[in-house]
């Protein structure tokens, strides 16, 4: 078969026979098939550029083909591309120190670096080390909404019973407790709903004039009351409850932003009955939202840190856990606590430390911040012309576009798929020039468009997006 020589038709022919449909590409009517990349761009169909709004799901940060990355990977392919992840290579020891003093610096505290090659993995892993510390206990606290991959043992902790329904249970569990997602506050507080729309500051939620007050706390906090309540045994305050699993910005959950204050006050909260913090950054680390760690707006300290994607900018598989050192140091977490055979693969330890330079040499926190604004305020221009733009919010460049009904509430999934499914076409033309544009979809409605161009995007690309996106809005209402 000569590879080069079969047509988009002929492949998606092979692909409809012989791959599994168990991934998610059949979400897409008549998929595109890409061929290259470059910055911000995806080219398929016959060269149509697509822009991606995407980036693999925030796994390229730092745009295809990025030079600085690229260079290092390759130079680790030309002198040692593979190594037994039981042998020691120069940038595994470099990653993890480097991870480990930014994160020390950050939270304050001394801890370790274990890596492996998914995101899932990560949790796996760090399940490990919240079991072994609290006495191999398995159940955990979780966010509705969240979302911490598809393992068997994440999926336990992920709040879909959707990805868990056909496989049964496995050994760990979540108790799922709402996440503080105030335009849509689940102890139906009208308050919060405006105050997200930016008529109010995010600072107010919870504790302004006329607000909840932090009701979902409140609700949470009542859970330890008493021992009726199912989670503790008043008599020592021991819980039942090893951890509790958060994603500082909820990421396929639709990008939800929580409001300032609401974090700090869980995590007293946790400390005053010993449940660990686990801090899922697969997502929203490496500057999505303008810091390393998106915890970091949030004053908190974590007990463990997971990461993945934008590590290596996408380019070759690897994630990891930080841990403090009372978790992880080799008594507690000892050699063969867990393994796997690509887990410090060298292409992605190098590919992860050419990263790190990377941000070191350009000034994200600013950079990300600015751009972030700009964006939000030209969605936030949208909005005001198109109701169907029910909620529209952002952290640096993690945004959200919640598509509703022009009610500006009801949940609109129809409306942001046809968008998807337009923009995927490669048709919509600017300045008589063809482009694609390539979405995602989350939130706990799919009605919303999770925003995560690559943080080196310029002004301009900002700008055609927000005009392919107002020119597929509009032939989607037609
Ligand atoms: C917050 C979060 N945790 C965990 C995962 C799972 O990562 P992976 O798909 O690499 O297994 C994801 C993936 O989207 C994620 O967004």
């Amino acid at each position: 078969m000569e590879h080069d020589a079969l047509t988009d038709e002929e492949l998606l022919a092979l692909e409809s026979q012989y791959c599994s449909y168990g991934d998610t590409v059949h979400y897409l009517n008549d998929p595109p098939i890409f061929t290259h990349a470059e910055g911000v761009w995806l080219y398929g169909r016959g060269d149509i550029p697509y822009l991606d709004f995407q980036m693999w799901y925030s796994a390229v940060n730092f745009g295809y083909r990025n030079p600085e990355i690229e260079a290092a990977h390759q130079h680790q392919m030309e002198t040692l591309p593979q190594v037994a992840s039981q042998y020691l290579h120069r940038t595994k020891i470099l990653l993890a120190t480097a991870l480990a003093r930014e994160t020390e610096q950050r939270f304050g505290q001394r801890g370790r670096v274990h890596f492996n090659v998914g995101g899932a993995q990560a949790i796996e892993d760090s399940l490990k080390v919240v079991r072994s510390q609290r006495g191999g206990k398995s159940l955990m606290f979780a966010f509705m909404g969240g979302y911490h991959g598809r393992t068997l043992a994440a999926s336990e902790i992920t709040s879909s019973f959707r990805y868990r329904r056909r496989f049964g249970h496995f050994a760990n569990r979540a108790q799922f407790v709402p996440y503080p997602y105030c335009y849509r506050c689940f102890y139906g507080h009208s308050s919060a709903h405006a105050a997200t729309k930016g008529r109010s500051r995010r600072e107010e939620i919870g504790t302004g004039e006329g607000s909840c007050g932090f009701e979902c706390l409140r609700q949470f906090a009542q859970l330890f009351e008493t021992e009726y309540y199912g989670v503790i045994d008043r008599k020592d305050n021991a819980t039942e409850y090893a951890a509790f699993y958060m994603e500082p910005v909820q990421a396929t959950g639709g990008y939800i932003i929580p409001p300032i204050g609401y974090f700090s006050k869980l995590a007293d909260l946790l400390r005053q009955y010993n449940i660990l913090l686990v801090d899922d950054e697969i997502q929203m680390g490496f500057y999505r939202t303008g810091r390393l760690w998106a915890a970091e707006h949030f004053g908190i300290s974590p007990d463990i840190v997971t990461f993945a994607k934008s590590l290596t900018n996408g380019l070759n598989p690897l994630s990891g856990l930080w841990a403090r050192e009372e978790l992880i140091n080799p008594t507690a977490f000892p050699p063969g606590s867990t393994h796997s055979t690509f887990s410090s693969n060298p292409l992605g330890t190098a590919a992860g430390l050419a990263t790190l330079e990377y941000i070191r040499r350009h000034d994200f926190s600013t950079i990300v911040v600015e751009k972030g604004a700009y964006l939000l305020g030209r969605l936030r221009e949208l909005q005001n012309r198109y109701p169907v733009l029910g909620d529209v919010d952002g952290l640096g460049l993690a945004l959200r576009v919640e598509m509703t009904k022009p009610d500006g509430f009801t949940p609109d999934r129809a409306l942001a798929d046809r968008i998807f499914q337009a923009g995927m076409q490669g048709d919509t033309q600017v300045g008589g020039k063809c482009y694609g544009l390539v979405l995602d979809i989350g939130g706990y409605y799919k009605n919303t468009f999770t925003l995560a161009p690559a943080l080196t995007i310029s002004y301009e690309e900002m700008d055609l997006f927000v005009e392919l996106f107002e020119i597929l809005i509009r032939r989607c209402l037609e």
